[in-house]
């Protein structure tokens, strides 16, 4: 496929770059006035409009005069498997009840454990499928998922079959999460060694034998797990070749970050509370630091200091977190302003947040989140836009016109 006449081709970055920090990720390349050649899937070649080769003249083209062409979003943080929306909590919320509250009075994450415990693989993978898909459609191409809905052996390894399956459906790539340490369920309430020794020695061990999942997530929060739970689960996930990406520093500074660096974490997400010695841990680490704004906008609680991360060096990703309790939308173009507007990222960063260094917190960007000869040519064109700027100012729109998956057009 042949794409000519760009406005700009947004994220040239060179095929060694695997993750941006500090500086570098204000650094966005961009060449404008261009052609880009895609061949067996994959981004083959790419210069100005005014070198452009009459060898490859004959072939058809798509005439993208006034677009802008961007890698598509990486999206390294999702629950999208769920049984149920949660649209009853949003009155206790706007009547200011809080996370924790809503949690307690048997909202929260047991009440959508209970219903996906009584939902069958195929009702959860259709409704998983159509969430995917509109996301795909607003510029994704690559996810991570989570389980954490499961809570019992058996809805675990249902939750994580259903994401098999969508690995298996859609034509992008897809990282599993186990994530049984989400919340303590109720039976096991006062005897959380006893939930812990279940994911411990019954779900890991059949999760790797059916090798269904990539990476393990524990929710390290006061009222949550502990850092000690969270160590012993994360040490146990380790054995079978699973690395963490944990929930850190939600709601509060809990030491989820030391514990998470200690274990060689991917990645550490949320952070919307930090203090100096957050950024000092992370520091001598390769951890990413994946911040999720529509989570702070959803909940009405802090945006993550963003500025202060990217000061320290640290690299910053962007994801949605789309989950039915906390952040129901999956749309990266609305994370991307957010970044902009709440956390003061300026457009380059945040796009960059949202591209390669989310590939890096799913560990593919060798492969994807940006347009690199060689790289996967999973990309989206705009619609005419003014500028880059224009696409995280205009909040709330979709600028994402057509979606281009493995070199061809999937929709627009
Ligand atoms: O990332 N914090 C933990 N997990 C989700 C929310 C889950 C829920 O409320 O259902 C999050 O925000
Ligand atoms: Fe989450």
């Amino acid at each position: 496929m042949l794409i000519i006449n760009i406005k700009g081709l947004v994220g040239l970055h060179p095929k060694d770059k695997l993750v941006l920090r500090g500086c570098e990720l204000g650094k966005l390349p961009v060449l404008v006035n261009a052609w880009l050649l895609l061949e067996n899937g994959l981004i083959k070649d790419f210069g100005k409009m005014n070198s452009f080769p009459s060898s490859i003249a004959h072939l058809p083209s798509y005439n993208a005069d006034g677009r802008y062409v961007f890698p598509s979003w990486c999206d390294s943080h999702t629950h999208i498997v769920f049984a149920a929306s949660r649209e009853e909590e949003f009155a206790m919320k706007i009547q200011g009840k809080t996370y924790e509250e809503i949690a307690a009075a048997g909202g929260g994450i047991l009440n959508s454990a209970g219903k996906l415990q009584n939902a069958s693989e195929d009702e959860l993978f259709e409704s998983a499928a159509v969430r995917l898909k509109q996301m795909i459609f607003q510029g994704t191409a690559a996810v991570e998922i989570k389980s954490g809905y499961g809570l019992t052996t058996e809805s675990e390894i249902k939750m994580l079959r259903v994401i098999r399956r969508l690995k298996d459906h859609f034509p992008i790539p897809i990282k599993a999460t186990f994530l049984a340490a989400h919340a303590f369920p109720a039976e096991f309430k006062n005897d959380h060694q006893g939930y812990i020794n279940l994911i411990i020695n019954e779900m890991l061990p059949l999760i790797a034998k059916e090798n269904l999942a990539d990476y393990i997530d524990v929710f390290c929060e006061k009222g949550f797990f502990s850092v000690e739970e969270t160590d012993q689960i994360l040490k146990a996930g380790a054995k079978y070749g699973l690395k963490p990406k944990i929930h850190a520093n939600q709601l509060s500074v809990s030491g989820a970050i030391e514990v998470a660096v200690k274990n060689k974490a991917i990645s550490v997400d949320h952070l919307e509370e930090s203090n100096e010695e957050t950024i000092n841990t992370l520091r001598n680490a390769d951890t990413i630091v994946t911040l999720l704004p529509s989570c702070s906008f959803y909940l009405g609680i802090p945006f993550a200091d963003a500025k202060s991360f990217i000061k320290a060096d640290l690299p910053v990703a962007l994801a949605t977190d789309y989950n039915p309790g906390s952040t129901p939308s999956g749309n990266m173009n609305f994370v991307v302003s957010l970044g902009c507007i709440k956390m003061k990222m300026f457009p380059e960063q945040a796009i960059n947040a949202a591209t390669l260094n989310g590939a890096a917190a799913m560990e593919i960007s060798k492969d994807y989140g940006s347009i690199t000869i060689g790289k996967k040519a999973n990309l989206f064109i705009t619609k005419p836009m003014p500028s880059i700027a224009y696409l995280p100012y205009s909040f709330g729109e979709n600028q994402v016109d057509t979606v281009i998956l493995n070199g061809e057009i999937y929709h627009g």
